[in-house]
């Protein structure tokens, strides 16, 4: 490529992004661009199955039917949010063993919130409720990312995160309104679900790596702690309705500011948590490679039928180059 050219492509792809137009995967795009969005759609996929696991403990001790049926629904709808958005990752040019191998060597990351524990049944609610109505304040926005197959993937999944926050709040409302035991183990479950919910926006603006440029690009729309602050905006109404405290001294409105104010959060705990040392850390990464390792026979199954579909459909077209044969289209 002359500079001429590559002066010429970047200065498209700037007034594309600049006019809110959608990169598609044949575009051209900064190498740097890929990157990111690489890194950052790796990221999300990773939290989507690694989150499975804390609520997946709950399943088999779901005190109904109906509530295990729902638990069960949720649990593979986060599977299916993992298989969009690796696929997603798939049309920059990587492949998903690729990521799976740097989710499972430590090289990329999952959202630190999975490296909780579930020691309750209203942890299930408090995920919901918090956890997933996070992750919708945060990725409301992504469904007017830049890049076109991260964006349509987030419609898809926002979708279903709502039913998720729905399904935790309505969940810890039963708890909330049932006996005093249950109402202490709901208003438990939020006193330690309230801070890492408000650590999943990530580092205040000024210590956050790659906010800026991620801005620039279109790929983010709003700061970390623009996000922070619209999701206890809309949390504290909510915990009032449901009749549980948010574990906060500080948190009160500012007339001024027209904004909830709230305390420190500590953030020596997130980056700590971050480097590996939370209490499950060891436990989600560990029980990710044992599934992978289980499911090695079920990939090759699958990459042997597929071998052998293609071998049948090529021989079926040298056999019958016209295609007259309307079977062999089928
Ligand atoms: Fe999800
Ligand atoms: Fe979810």
């Amino acid at each position: 490529m002359t500079a001429d050219l590559g002066a010429q492509l970047a200065a498209a792809f700037d007034a594309a992004v600049a006019a809110d137009e959608r990169v598609e995967p044949r575009d051209w795009m900064p190498d740097e661009y890929r990157a990111s969005l690489v890194r950052q759609m790796a990221q999300h996929a990773h939290s989507e199955i690694i989150g499975m696991q804390p609520e997946a403990n709950w399943i088999t001790r779901a005190p109904s039917l109906r509530r295990k049926a729902i638990l069960m629904a949720k649990v593979q709808d986060e599977a299916g949010h993992g298989l969009y958005l690796y696929s997603a990752a798939e049309t920059l040019g990587t492949s998903r063993d690729e990521l799976l191998d740097k989710l499972h060597s430590g090289k990329q990351k999952y959202s630190s919130i999975f490296n909780y524990p579930t020691l309750t049944w209203a942890d299930v609610g408090a995920i919901g409720w918090l956890v997933d109505g996070a992750a919708i304040t945060n990725q409301v926005p992504i469904c007017r990312c830049s890049y076109g197959p991260y964006a349509r993937a987030m419609v898809r999944i926002c979708k279903e995160e709502s039913f998720h926050q729905r399904q935790g709040y309505e969940l810890l409302l039963a708890l909330s309104r049932g006996t005093e035991a249950q109402h202490a183990m709901a208003q438990d479950a939020v006193d330690r679900w309230w801070w890492p919910s408000l650590m999943m926006f990530g580092p205040p603006d000024d210590e956050s790596a790659h906010s800026a440029q991620s801005m620039a690009w279109r790929i983010k729309r709003h700061s970390n702690d623009e996000l922070r602050q619209r999701f206890v905006d809309i949390a504290v109404p909510q915990a009032e309705s449901l009749g549980l405290t948010l574990p906060d001294p500080d948190l009160k409105w500012n007339e001024e500011r027209g904004h909830h104010d709230f305390g420190a959060i500590d953030w020596a705990e997130f980056w700590d948590v971050l480097k590996g040392n939370g209490p499950c850390n060891e436990q989600r990464i560990g029980q990710r490679r044992k599934a992978h390792e289980e499911g090695a026979w079920v990939r090759d199954a699958a990459a042997a039928y597929a071998r052998k579909q293609t071998a049948q459909q090529a021989a079926q077209q040298a056999a019958n180059p016209a295609g007259q044969n309307e079977e062999a289209r089928v």
